[in-house]
């Protein structure tokens, strides 16, 4: 092993020394951006930093479960990614078959629970199939639960709450005096989750992106420079120990 290896492991360690492992984020949820820039900053096309965005996930991963967070959102394609050049589109979706068909099994033995968030139904019918397939795989695993977000996008989540409400409003099943904050809650994609503690972006863009915006009412947001497949363990750590250092008040005071 090289001395720059145990130099970063060194780093890593004493990172790892500053958290309190009693306050770890109960929900993480990551915006895996910057793998486009990633590549044009090496001359390399941009679905060679997506491959290189996909391995990043694994480091992340492990170091959640390792850290007893319960819950790992990563946003992987929204409602508006659509947009780009369908050869891009197509690269993605193959690039979401190739990690479920080759991270499944290590997951599964890591007791990480996979599940998603998003309309999956417009996704190609090989990436429904292995997503269905890898969601029975780990159904029952009592660990991490890894959460991918999907064509997912903040706004139609709350219109397919809206029209599943009314839907319940008109057949008379809920009346409208009965709808609060939790009702709408219940019938996000997320309805099972806590909402995200703390929400990461790396690349240097400033936004949400359309990315839980209801669930992230009071999350802490945590930006960094750094493009998404050179987030590592280092960089999440430091992530968890701004965390830390933050004073929640959800709109209340300090006693
Ligand atoms: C994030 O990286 C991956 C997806 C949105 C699917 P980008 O592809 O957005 O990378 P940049 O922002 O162009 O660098
Ligand atoms: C957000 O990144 C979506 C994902 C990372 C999956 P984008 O690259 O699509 O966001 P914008 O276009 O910069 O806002
Ligand atoms: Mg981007």
């Amino acid at each position: 092993m090289s001395f720059l290896f145990w130099k970063r492991k060194d780093r890593q360690q004493s990172l790892y020394e500053k958290i309190d492992l009693k306050r770890v984020p109960t929900h993480v949820a990551i915006i895996m951006d910057g793998n486009g820039r990633w590549a044009k900053s090496r001359n390399l096309p941009r679905v060679i930093g997506h491959r290189a965005g996909v391995e990043a996930i694994k480091e992340i991963v492990k170091a959640s479960s390792e850290l007893g967070v319960k819950v790992l959102t990563l946003y992987a394609f929204s409602t508006e990614n659509w947009k780009r050049p369908a050869d891009e589109v197509s690269s993605l979706m193959k690039l979401l078959v190739e990690f479920l068909r080759k991270e499944t099994k290590e997951l599964d033995d890591n007791n990480v629970n996979m599940r998603c968030i998003g309309d999956i139904s417009k996704l190609p019918v090989t990436c429904q199939q292995e997503l269905h397939k890898s969601f029975d795989i780990t159904s029952n695993n009592t660990g991490l639960i890894l959460n991918i977000a999907l064509n997912y996008g903040g706004r139609a989540e709350i219109v397919n709450a809206v029209k599943a409400i009314s839907k319940r409003v008109k057949d008379g099943t809920l009346k409208i005096e009965n709808i609060d904050e939790n009702t709408i809650s219940s019938f996000l994609y997320t309805s099972k989750l806590p909402d995200p503690d703390l929400i990461i972006r790396p690349s240097g863009e400033l936004r949400l992106s359309n990315f839980l915006l209801w669930q992230g009412a009071y999350s802490e947001l945590w930006f960094s420079n750094i493009n998404w497949p050179d987030f590592d363990r280092e960089n999440y750590y430091r992530a968890i120990i701004d965390y830390q250092k933050r004073d929640r008040r959800f709109g209340g005071i300090k006693d």
